[in-house]
């Protein structure tokens, strides 16, 4: 009898296998965007939450999954009614009312630490030691504004190792969500409201994150990442961030074109070229990337200029048909001060 057994049960062990071994491998080098390694406060509680109730879920599958295998062999082949069919207990009062009462009680268990976290994350932090910073989501990137600083930047935000960062999230157009699974959870950037969340990182380093709202054809590439770093290195880039442009030669000619012809929606510090609408292109050379989808580079930016859409199909970027020459101009004023660092 016992031979029709094995394949239920090892089709069983092999999916709890599976289970454990998609848990188990992979870290925040194979997965950057893991919610699973928390790297600041505010992350490790929601994870405190999930793993809590990952257990309880572990211990009431090995439960159910445990009187099932014991009921198959227990009762199997033991016909109760004349059709040779196992009596129902359709109408037991006593187990209603007990598989009613015991999943009732496991979720208002769960809900008391779930309550505390979504409160303790939405506490706004005050006090000297908060940086602040503004968020703004727009199609498709995100703005940063440090208002205690004056410096902005845009999709690499940059904060210093254990300092608590409040966020002040809105959006210039459409609905976004901002998301770094390591640090945080996702909160939504909202026209005309500003929503609040906060952050840590108890580590430097380098931490991914994306818009988690749909928000247009570019909504996939609307990449973000959180550079923490010792407060010396973070003071030193706010100083570097503080330092007008540097001009000369070609790069002064690509300095007047960007402030013609860019100027309604790009912000170079120092200049009227003052617009909102895209991201402050001072110290451009810093980024470590373009857009968000490729790497910062003489190469990448000319092709960049020569056609936006095709590297970032759906990027408000309208191709400016530039010529050759006002590409070299831009790009040589762009990614001026590359070797002062
Ligand atoms: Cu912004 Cu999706």
């Amino acid at each position: 009898m016992l031979r029709h057994v094995p394949g239920r049960v090892v089709a069983i062990v092999l999916l709890t296998l599976m289970g454990g071994l998609l848990t188990a491998c992979g870290g925040a080098d194979e997965f950057p965007q893991t919610t699973l390694e928390s790297a600041g406060p505010n992350a490790a509680r929601i994870n405190d939450v999930y793993a809590l109730i990952w257990w309880a879920a572990v211990v009431v599958f090995i439960l159910v999954q445990g009187l099932l295998v014991y009921a198959i062999f227990k009762y199997r082949g033991e016909p109760k009614t004349a059709h040779g069919r196992p009596i129902p207990v359709h109408g037991n009062n006593k187990l209603e009312i007990l598989w009613t009462v015991i999943p009732a009680i496991i979720l208002a268990i769960i809900a008391v630490p779930t309550l505390q976290v979504i409160s303790e994350l939405s506490e706004i932090p005050t006090g000297d030691d908060v940086l602040q910073i503004e968020v703004t989501g727009h199609q498709f990137f995100w703005n940063y504004y440090y208002p205690d600083l004056g410096v902005t930047a845009t999709n690499e935000m940059r904060i210093p190792v254990g300092t608590r960062v409040d966020l002040r999230l809105q959006s210039a157009d459409v609905i976004h969500s901002f998301w770094v699974p390591q640090l945080a959870g996702k909160v939504d950037a909202i026209p005309g409201q500003q929503n609040h969340m906060w952050l840590e990182a108890n580590e430097p380093g380098t931490y991914h994150g994306q818009c988690a709202e749909f928000c247009g054809l570019a909504h996939y590439n609307m990449l973000l990442t959180v550079v923490a770093e010792p407060q010396q290195d973070f003071d030193a880039w706010v100083a570097m961030m503080l330092e007008p442009p540097e001009d000369g030669g070609d790069p002064e000619r690509g300095l007047q074109l960007v402030v013609q012809m860019c100027g309604a929606c790009h912000t170079i510090d120092g200049t009227t070229a003052q617009g909102v609408a895209a991201p402050n292109l001072t110290d451009y050379w810093q980024y470590s990337d373009i857009a968000g989808v490729v790497d910062n580079n003489p190469d990448n930016l000319r092709a960049w200029l020569e056609d936006p859409q095709s590297l970032k199909p759906g990027t408000g970027m309208p191709n400016m048909n530039l010529t050759d020459a006002q590409i070299d101009d831009i790009v040589a004023f762009l990614l001026d001060n590359e070797e002062d660092n």
